[in-house]
């Protein structure tokens, strides 16, 4: 007995530019309708869609096959999807002029795709060309640069319930010519769909990068875009050792600090509850930014007060997260440089550096961490949250990059590896101290007095 009443799956194959593939066919969009059409059509709980790899007949792309019979349908568009669902899926009658039921011949299909596969990259490397993947690695910036665009222009807002090129050129006030080949691009990166001209938002696209949104991450995007601006700098900040990009403006801050909630939002009750903070009672956190960190803490631990210190400018959008959260009587904030403002010795049982450290020279850590000892109380302990490196400083690779991005944007900030925080750690007197590894690309440092 199966669990479902139809396994669909979807092949979603990429391959080499210029290899039919079903994700060049547009297996993407028709994945999208599919899900689509079963939510609509109240059947998502009985046909299980999965998207897989190659099923073998790549020039007939998108390919699905339905299980427990093993139809395969080929050669699909998005407007076939509809007809699956009511006719296939809602009724139980195949639809005849899409299944391909020629195995035999299906099957040479295959085994010659795959001679002509394995030939083309036989002959690619005889010719020594670049390899398809580091060739993507390369251009990688090409999709970035495209979905920044979209976002600094906010296509996706304008996009709204769908639009003709010309409609949205008219929206965000751009070329229509233009318009039309980023508005392609998008649909390339299933970021929009088009039918009969007309562009509308693929589910990602319009749950993060429509404004106004429950979940919309456009201007925490917008951060990305700055540091599109500070990597345009690289090949210099390499040459100067430290930072040549021009000083980010005010206009920074907002998204900046939004950039830091949303990325803080979905970890912090995760750190909360891996640093066990429920019977913390003082708390600082130095560098709060949005105070995203204190307010899951506070609301992991009901006794908590947490004290935020951070520029002013930073402060006014802190104490604004904090008010929404109901928890102003809790959380209080100050105005400082967190390396020389005055902290009371031995008031607080937490001291917390979350995406802190990076921003700062060895030295600076050393006398941040030093400076954190003294304002713990005995057996207080300081969590540093941070991208933290492995001992060579080569991997995580999310880590090694990250250093770069401190290269173009501070004057001497990097990522750090664990032996070096656990030296700082010891050096400035804390008893003992542990790596915890978190999903995502930062870690913990929790250090005892
Ligand atoms: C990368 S953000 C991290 C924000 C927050 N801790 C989080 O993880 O979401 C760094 C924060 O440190 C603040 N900051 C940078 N230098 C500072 C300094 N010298 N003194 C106080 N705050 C500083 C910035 O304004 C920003 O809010
Ligand atoms: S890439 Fe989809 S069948 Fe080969």
């Amino acid at each position: 007995m199966e669990p479902y009443r139809y396994h669909a799956f979807v092949c979603t194959q990429e391959k080499g530019e210029g290899v039919p593939c079903c994700a060049a066919a547009g297996s993407f969009t028709v994945l999208n309708a599919l899900h689509r059409e079963l939510g609509a059509k109240a059947l998502a709980e009985e046909v299980q869609v999965s998207s897989c790899g190659c099923l073998g007949v790549c020039d007939s792309g998108p390919v699905m096959v339905v299980y427990p019979e093993g139809d395969w349908y080929t050669k699909l568009t998005p407007n076939d999807v509809g007809e699956i669902v009511s006719s296939h899926f809602q009724r139980g009658e195949k639809v005849a002029r899409l299944l391909r039921t020629d195995y035999e011949a299906m099957k040479a299909e295959m085994v010659d795709h795959h001679h002509r596969y394995l030939a083309m990259l036989q002959g690619k490397d005889a010719a020594g060309v670049l390899p398809d993947d580091v060739n993507e690695m390369i251009r990688g910036f090409m999709p970035s640069r495209a979905t920044l665009t979209a976002l600094e222009l906010d296509v996706f807002t304008a996009i709204g319930e769908g639009g003709t090129a010309k409609q949205i050129a008219g929206k965000i006030q751009a070329a229509v010519r233009a318009t039309e080949m980023l508005l392609n691009a998008l649909v390339s990166l299933n970021l929009l769909e088009k039918r009969d001209g007309v562009y509308t938002n693929a589910p990602v696209a319009a749950r993060f990068f429509a404004e106004g949104t429950a979940d919309s991450a456009r201007r925490a995007q917008l951060h990305t875009v700055n540091m599109w601006k500070r990597w345009s700098t690289l090949t210099d900040a390499v040459r100067a050792g430290t930072t040549v990009a021009p000083k980010p403006d005010n206009g920074s801050v907002e998204p900046f600090i939004a950039a830091m909630d949303h990325n803080a939002r979905g970890r912090a009750r995760a750190v909360a509850q891996a640093v066990e903070v429920t019977g913390a009672r003082q708390m600082l956190d130095l560098g709060g930014g949005s105070g995203a960190y204190s307010i899951a803490f506070a609301k992991a631990a009901p006794g908590l007060h947490s004290e935020i210190v951070d520029a002013p400018e930073v402060l006014a959008l802190a104490n604004d997260y904090v008010r929404k959260a109901g928890l102003a009587d809790r959380i209080s904030t100050r105005a400082g440089d967190m390396l020389s403002v005055p902290l009371e010795a031995g008031k607080y049982d937490l001291v917390l550096l979350a995406a802190i450290c990076h921003m700062f020279s060895s030295e600076e850590n050393k006398q941040l961490i030093e400076r954190a000892y003294a304002a713990l109380a005995p057996k207080g302990r300081l969590v540093i949250s941070d991208f933290v490196l492995e001992a060579d400083k080569t991997a995580p690779r999310f880590a090694a990059l990250f250093a770069l991005n401190m290269l173009v944007g501070t004057r001497a900030g990097s990522s750090y590896s664990e032996p070096e925080y656990a030296a700082w750690l010891k050096e400035a007197g804390f008893a003992e101290s542990k790596r915890v590894r978190m999903p995502g690309p930062a870690n913990l440092m929790i250090a005892t007095k």
